[in-house]
């Protein structure tokens, strides 16, 4: 896609406040600081309009952002973060599952993991929650330039094998920072909308 227009919207804290818009949404899951929205901005090749931090629980609300006149990112919060009190995890945990539960426009999730790791327990539980829920899906690995090429492949078997991923399903391995992954993850998003 030619990214001619690409726009913040709104921090949304509740359905009110979505966007009246009616256009697909492509949401961002992961835990915190795993890149989500690093990987919107190298989408985009804006360099900070999803803003990003070195410190996890930035993203605190569902980030709204227009591309073109053809579909918001979503960007969720994170998860799994420990040093966010219990009492505040489980409002995000709600909201992004009321989000997922109920978007109408909503096309498909990516489910973004950092390739240097073994998903966690919590990437296990929310890809099993989509794939239960029927949520269209995309696992992501991203931060693929902090190991090298070499060992690229080892480390996408390990993330389709903790998932316990079928065959079919996708995985786009991606880096941020090099651009990797970003063509072919463009063609499944327009492939997904054109639906
Ligand atoms: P929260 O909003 O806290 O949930 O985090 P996030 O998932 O949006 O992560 P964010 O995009 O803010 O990135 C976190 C840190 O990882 C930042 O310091 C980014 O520069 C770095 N980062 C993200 N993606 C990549 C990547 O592909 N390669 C490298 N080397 N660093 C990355
Ligand atoms: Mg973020």
């Amino acid at each position: 896609m030619k990214v001619n227009q690409a726009e913040f919207i709104i921090s949304a804290v509740g359905p009110s406040q979505y966007p009246p818009d009616a256009l697909p949404e492509i949401a961002l899951a992961g835990r915190s600081n795993v890149g989500k929205s690093s990987l919107i901005n190298r989408m985009i090749q804006r360099k900070n309009l999803a803003r990003t931090s070195s410190k996890p629980g930035k993203t605190q609300q569902l980030n709204y952002y227009k591309i073109n006149s053809d579909l918001f990112f979503v960007d969720l919060p994170g998860y799994g973060y420990a040093q966010v009190s219990k009492s505040k995890r489980e409002i995000w945990g709600k909201f992004i599952e009321q989000y997922l539960m109920h978007h109408e426009y909503l096309k498909l999730v990516l489910l973004i993991i950092d390739l240097r790791h073994p998903p966690s327990k919590d990437d296990q539980i929310m890809y099993d929650w989509l794939k239960h829920n029927g949520v269209p899906m995309c696992v992501v690995t991203t931060k693929a330039d902090k190991i090298t090429k070499g060992q690229w492949q080892k480390h996408v078997k390990i993330v389709r094998e903790t998932l316990r991923m079928e065959k079919h399903e996708r995985l786009v391995l991606f880096s941020s920072e090099l651009g990797v992954g970003k063509d072919e993850l463009w063609e499944i998003i327009e492939q997904e909308i054109s639906k």
